[in-house]
Order: C-alpha cells, then structure tokens, then sequence
C-alpha cells in the first residue's frame, strides 16, 4: 500500500502526543517530518518534548524546529493545561539530539515538500505560524501540498479567550495567511473537539494496553483538557483522525475568515455558514463527530502502537 506522505507541524502538548502515537503507528502513513511551534509551551520545551516522544518509541522521523514567537503578537501559552514542561506527568527519558535537523522548521517544509514523489498533507495541530511562514517564502510548495488538516478555530465559542481557540488566538495574522491560501483545508475544530472524548474506561484501558498507553494514562493524569472522571479532550488526534476516517465526521464546505482587530474577538475564525458575506467556500469545517465511534477508533488505533 503506497503510505500517504504527512508532516505533523504541532506543540506537544499532551493531546498533540495522542495524535502523533497514532499517525506514526498508522500503516496508512509515512510521518516524513515534524516540525515544533511554540504553543502549549515555548519552542525548546515542546521542540525536547518531540524528541522524547521519538526517543519512547524508538522511531527515528526528523524534527525540525520552527518559530519561537507569533508572526506579530506576544507568545501565549497553555501550561496550566499540559504542564511546565508541555508534558507534564511521565518520566521520560532524556533524548539527544540525533533527529534535530539544523534547517529550521521552514526550510525543512521545503525541502520535503519539494522532494516528495507524492503531494504531502500538512497536519498542523498548534499555532499556524510556520505553515504561513512556509507559505509565503516558498509559495511554490503550494503545487505539491495535496491538503492542510488542521486542528484549531471553532464554529461556535472559544477555549482561550470568549470565541477564540487557543492555536488561532495565539496566531490570527499566521491563521488568516493560511485561510486565504487557495489551498484546501480541512478546519476541525472545537466543535468536534469537545466531544473527541477519553472516558474514564479508555483511560482504564490505556494504562495496561501497551507501553505507548501506560505512558499516555500517566500524562493524561496531569492533562487539564477535561477531566478523567468526565472525560478528556483529544482535540489534535481530531485531524489525525479526519485523514485516516473521515466518515466520523461531519464536515460542510464553506468561506472562513480570521477576524484580526476585534478588542473582544481578535483571534475568532469567522465560519460563515450561511453564506453572508457572499464569499466562496476556502475550507470544509468539521460541525460535528460520532463521539462512540472515535472513541472506538482512538482505542484501536492506540492498540496499534508499541
Ligand atoms: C488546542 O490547544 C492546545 O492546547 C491543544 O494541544 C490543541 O492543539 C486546543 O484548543
Ligand atoms: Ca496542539
């Protein structure tokens, strides 16, 4: 089977380390890159959080290390919800710097893109920072990128601020680049976020599956997405899973903006759903997910893995 070719541009981040186990035991893919943006934590922090993931399963993809601030604003971070470290709840083990490519996280992007045989995916689960910077040095990577599956925005409200998400608040300038591309996107967002649920019995289930669940029962244990009584929030595995089964979702085609200046707003993707502002469609935005069966599917893909 030819394995899809995809970089994974993300700031682990606890929920970002569900989603990368997943798409590096995936026999569907081959994981080319990742590329780290500062995010849930500054760069070195989730750039080191990358590696040791690598390092706990032994695998051995090229990491590339991409911006340490916005394009604009001051850095915002989430550590009340991954941790200080970004990963905050398992002893990892120390990793070196074998897989750390000198070129930054940019001309990394080019390279591979520009090398691969295949049109790549982009799958950027943090702050949109480095894909518009890649996108407006190199534009020409534009004719072989077959799609960007990105996790951020929201239809309805905000996680960061009343009506933002946290990876398109921290970067609205880099978000909007992307939008306005020309390129086809796929939005998952908050909606389906939400309910992109572990429940208490997943967890159960994690700490005796394999060594990659005992290590992401252990972190989920400090995760602040949710609550392991109530549930915690997979948001970023959101993306993985809407290129490996898109049928769990619900996705409509429709014109999102970025809205840059509201004092209240600034960082809200702008879903026009209804067709407002007379613009043609630049994303298909996932409304909504079949909470059982992505449950079902991050179990088994989790099994998967070592
Ligand atoms: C997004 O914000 C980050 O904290 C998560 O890793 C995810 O990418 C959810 O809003
Ligand atoms: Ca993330």
């Amino acid at each position: 089977m030819l394995k899809r070719p995809i970089i994974i541009d993300t700031d682990p981040g606890i929920d970002d380390a569900v989603a990368i186990a997943i798409a590096l035991f995936s026999e569907e893919l081959d994981v080319k890159l990742i590329t780290t943006i500062s995010g849930n934590v500054g760069i070195d922090k989730v750039t080191r959080n990358a590696l040791k993931l690598l390092k706990y399963w032994n695998k051995e993809v090229p990491v590339a290390m991409g911006a340490s601030t916005p394009l604009i604003r001051q850095p915002e971070d989430a550590s009340d919800i991954h941790g200080a470290s970004g990963m905050e709840g398992f002893d990892f083990e120390e990793p070196t710097n074998e897989l750390l490519l000198k070129e930054n996280a940019v001309n990394a992007m080019y390279r591979v893109i520009q090398e691969s045989e295949t049109p790549v995916t982009l799958i950027p689960i943090g702050p949109l920072t480095n894909i518009a910077l890649l996108l407006k040095v190199y534009p020409e990577v534009k004719s072989n990128i077959q799609e960007i599956i990105l996790m951020g925005g929201s239809v309805s409200r905000g996680n960061k601020g009343v009506m933002s998400e946290f990876n398109i608040h921290v970067d609205p300038e880099a978000a909007k680049i992307v939008f306005d591309s020309g390129l086809p996107i796929v939005m998952a967002g908050l909606d389906v976020g939400l309910k992109a649920l572990v429940l208490p019995e997943d967890s159960a289930k994690l700490e005796h599956m394999n060594a990659t669940g005992k290590m992401l029962h252990s972190l989920f244990k400090r995760y602040r997405g949710g609550s392991m009584k109530t549930g915690l929030k997979m948001y970023d595995s959101c993306a993985i899973a809407y290129l490996l089964k898109p049928d769990l979702f619900e996705a409509v085609d429709t014109f999102v903006d970025v809205e840059l200046n509201g004092s209240l707003t600034a960082g809200t993707t702008v879903v026009d759903l209804k067709g407002y502002l007379g613009k043609p469609s630049n994303a298909k935005v996932c409304i909504d997910v079949d909470p059982e069966r992505f449950r079902e599917w991050l179990l088994d893909s989790l099994r998967k893995c070592n």
